[in-house]
């Protein structure tokens, strides 16, 4: 049995195969076409899903769509009708999607009558929902759904058991925390798609200041866990839908927010003014306000279902910072988030979805590692690199697993940044220990470092460290796992000191718990970091610069030869600069 789910035409387009109720493969269009959230058509990452599993589409049984155009049909009519031009996105999408055939057709170059597949639409917070609950561990839990918007929904709430979701109720347009969270962003002058998250970073530095005014603008309702003060809106008016910028299909949302949030909190933050005081007030303001939502939609759901377990999805389950307090602010004492979250993680929701709730086939498999990507041979990094001449410039040497392992342990601890290429890329947006920039977390000028030579990032936006699974109860204030960076807890006073660089501002940390059974090599590295220094974590940042995280042995030379990263670590393969660049740090 062997399904293919395909987010096509909406934010991070993304393919997923799963075969006899056991995912293959999953990768977002993202890191072949080289564009940022990609949206449109997911040709090449259906082609990589395909020839992964040696299958062509004709053998491909079942293919499931995470949208759903009829869902909440009389909510979308009756704002088409007082805003054109998201009826005219409406039609668009359908006529997308009515082409959805031949276009895979042509992506796998068939001719589209000789493929036998069954469509089926899944709504787009059901496949979020089926995406945390189906691949989770968990046998029995609660199960939310939160994000911009959706189908014309934002919010979704279910219980799992076993085979089944059961869907308890949902917040449709125009109320949204996603919505929320990303006018409020706009508002501070953080405009593009995925800028929440350095709002969220932001935050840390503020005090909550604003908040009364911001309980104007998210209020508890009843049954409906929240409501939006929509005067300080314009979505319901404009319309909400997305849009795609036409040369590189990179989403673009239009403003959000409406003349009377300036009105009350004064003039919205363009680019490039100077973030101010109460600009992070206002951040702090916007993410205390958001939990007390995010935390009452969480209560209420404990209440419902009585589960121990809860399991979250959408674009608001990548807030580390809300997901981490969880434990302190409602009764659930475990929490799964998968690590493509947002609507990346759609295509492998709906094809578990179709699997199971549609298909009726029983639960075989549990997502424990995020290494679902594509992978390249050793013999492929040693042609890519015979290819590059990268040998003319730089040292290249083969080293055995044990060796590799203890000189690159050696170099990070020496101040170096590596560069860090193993095995499978990660599914989802965050670098897990396969496509990572590695750093000495207890220097605590790695984080400037790094953002002079390579990442480019702000100040104020916090990295993340990778810490040995075992060692998380000495260096954290919490031990559940957070296998996929999605928690954050606080740092243990007295081990701030020891890890300064990835620690924020708050003296939280946004970790990822390494387990030696998930990624050996990786354990291994982390661990002969800590033979050498006392200390069992690793700074660790995407491998990228300013784009979609390497994917690619090629990609990575790119990154290495442009930026100045001193090492670059590709399989058994170690690459150096002749002169590393301390002095220009
Ligand atoms: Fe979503």
């Amino acid at each position: 049995m062997n399904i293919l789910g395909i987010n096509a035409y909406h934010a991070n387009a993304s393919v997923a195969l799963v075969c006899n109720g056991r995912l293959v493969t999953a990768v977002e269009e993202e890191r072949f076409n080289r564009v940022k959230y990609a949206a449109g058509f997911p040709t090449n990452a259906i082609r990589h899903c395909l020839a992964e599993a040696g299958l062509t589409i004709r053998e491909i049984d079942h293919i499931a769509i995470p949208r759903n155009p009829w869902a909440r049909m009389g909510r979308k009519l009756f704002y088409a009708a007082r805003m054109p031009r998201f009826a005219l996105d409406r039609i668009r999408a359908l006529k997308h999607f009515s082409g959805i055939h031949e276009e895979l057709a042509k992506a796998c170059q068939v001719a589209p009558e000789t493929m036998r597949a069954q469509y089926h639409r899944v709504e787009h917070h059901v496949a979020h929902l089926a995406s945390a609950f189906f691949v989770s561990p968990f046998d029995h839990a609660a199960v939310l759904s939160t994000d911009g918007l959706g189908d014309f929904a934002s919010t979704m709430w279910a219980t799992g058991e076993g085979d089944r979701l059961k869907v308890h109720g949902a917040v449709g347009f125009p109320h949204s925390l996603g919505l929320y969270y990303t006018a409020i962003s706009q508002y501070l002058g953080f405009w593009k798609f995925g800028d929440e998250y350095k709002v969220m970073g932001l935050a840390a530095y503020g005090e909550p200041a604003y908040q009364r005014e911001f309980r104007r603008i998210i209020k508890p309702a009843n049954g409906n866990g929240f409501s939006l003060g929509l005067e300080y809106f314009c979505h319901h008016r404009t319309g909400p839908e997305m849009t795609w910028r036409d040369s590189d299909k990179t989403p673009v949302q239009g403003q959000l927010y409406s003349p009377y949030l300036e009105k009350r909190l004064g003039h919205a933050r363009t680019a490039d003014e100077p973030v101010e005081r109460q600009h992070k007030d206002i951040a702090a303001s916007l993410q205390a306000t958001l939990e007390e939502a995010y935390f009452r939609l969480l209560n209420s759901l404990w209440e419902r279902t009585h589960q121990k377990a809860v399991c979250l999805a959408g674009g608001v389950a990548f807030n580390c910072v809300a997901n981490g307090k969880i434990f302190d602010e409602t009764p659930f004492s475990e929490v799964y988030v998968q690590p493509a979250a947002g609507d990346g993680g759609l295509s492998v929701g709906a094809a578990f979805y179709v699997h199971h709730q549609v298909l009726g086939r029983p639960r075989s498999f549990v997502m424990d590692h995020a290494y679902w990507g594509p992978q390249f041979t050793l013999e492929a990094v040693r042609l890519a690199l015979e290819s590059s001449g990268i040998s003319d410039s730089f040292s290249v040497r083969k080293l055995s697993d044990e060796d590799l392992v203890r000189e690159t342990a050696g170099r990070i601890a020496g101040g170096k940044i590596v560069g860090w290429f193993q095995g499978r890329a990660e599914w989802g947006p965050r670098a897990l220990g396969n496509r990572s920039i590695l750093v000495d977390p207890r220097r605590a000028e790695m984080k400037d470092v790094l953002n002079q030579r390579i990442k480019h990032r702000e100040r104020f936006r916090p990295f993340a460290p990778s810490i040995l699974e075992e060692a998380t109860a000495q260096y954290f204030e919490r031990s559940h796992p957070s296998p996929f960076m999605n928690l954050a807890y606080a740092v243990r006073p007295e081990k701030r000191a020891a890890i300064p660089a990835p620690t924020h501002v708050d003296g939280t940390g946004r970790l990822q718990t390494v387990s030696r059974g998930t990624n050996p090599l990786y354990w291994a590295l982390i661990k002969e970091f800590e033979k050498l220094t006392g200390v069992p974590v690793l700074l660790n940042t995407s491998f990228n610069e300013n784009e979609p995280i390497v994917l690619k042995p090629e990609e990575a030379m790119d990154c290495f030869r442009r930026t100045k990263m001193d090492v670059l670590v590709m399989g058994n393969y170690l690459i150096e600069k002749p002169n590393p660049c301390e002095s220009s740090s």
